[in-house]
């Protein structure tokens, strides 16, 4: 089944058409990515699902056409944003992060568990769990993002450029991480990256972005079989 879908998808900021005809899908319980130069409009098209920039086209989620809802309504249907750098909260602990995180949930039990389940699968978050957000290194603030969108106990997790800033050792740290959340999880992910080498570790299938087009999507195997994709995705 199809849990996320865009048809079509365009979008502007003011006047200026960033988004020309973008589509893509994602099972459910599946993970994909989306690959493209700086300002191919990735970011864009992460707004464009979480509702805070104008779409046409179409936007459907679980079935429902979310294309003109805006971001509490895609937040409280099941859809969790890790925006591009990050925004953890810095003065409060990583407890209480992961506890905004929750902010919507009711089932105190169910939070409770899903704070130690998290702090099991991000040991470097356990390590800090008294600690303010701002006291982190990058990675862990990464981490801590990511842990943080799970805690909404969405359907699907979108992450914009995890390894954004991040040196490539702890850019592997983090996707170690993310991979574990899945594996755990089954949650279904929609991954931005410039690294194909990093979100090919998680996905299953990937969409190329060019301008603001969707130009080439395939399975991760099909999309490593192609010299385009590993000239300007892969190094070589
Ligand atoms: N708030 C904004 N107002 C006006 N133009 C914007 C805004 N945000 C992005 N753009 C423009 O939209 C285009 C796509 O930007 P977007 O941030 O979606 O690209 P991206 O693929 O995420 O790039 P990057 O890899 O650098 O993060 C760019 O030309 C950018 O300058
Ligand atoms: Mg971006």
């Amino acid at each position: 089944m199809t849990l996320l879908e865009l048809d079509a998808v365009r979008a502007s900021y003011g006047k200026v058409q960033v988004l020309q005809d973008v589509s893509l899908s994602v099972p459910d319980g599946g993970a994909v990515g989306i690959l493209g130069a700086n300002g191919a409009g990735k970011t864009t098209t992460l707004r464009a699902i979480s509702g805070t920039v104008n779409v046409r086209g179409r936007i459907t989620f679980d079935g429902i056409d979310i294309t003109r809802s805006g971001p509490e309504k895609v937040a409280s249907l099941g859809i969790a944003h890790v925006p591009e750098g990050r925004g953890t909260l810095p003065n409060l602990s990583v407890r209480e992060n992961l506890r905004v995180g929750a902010y919507l949930r009711k089932d105190r039990r169910g939070i409770a568990q899903d704070i130690d389940f998290v702090l099991e699968l991000f040991p470097h978050l356990e390590r800090r769990i008294g600690q303010n957000a701002s006291t982190l290194s990058g990675g862990e603030q990464q981490m801590l993002a990511i842990a943080r969108a799970f805690m909404a106990k969405p359907r699907l997790l979108v992450l914009d450029e995890p390894s954004l800033g991040l040196a490539p050792s702890t850019s592997q740290d983090v996707y170690d991480s993310i991979q574990r959340l899945r594996d755990e999880s089954g949650i279904a992910m929609l991954v931005v990256e410039q690294n194909a080498n990093l979100a090919f570790r998680i996905v299953e299938s990937a969409t190329v972005l060019e301008t603001g087009h969707s130009v080439l999507s395939g399975t991760v195997e099909e999309l490593k079989g192609r010299d385009e994709i590993r000239k300007a995705y892969l190094g070589g």
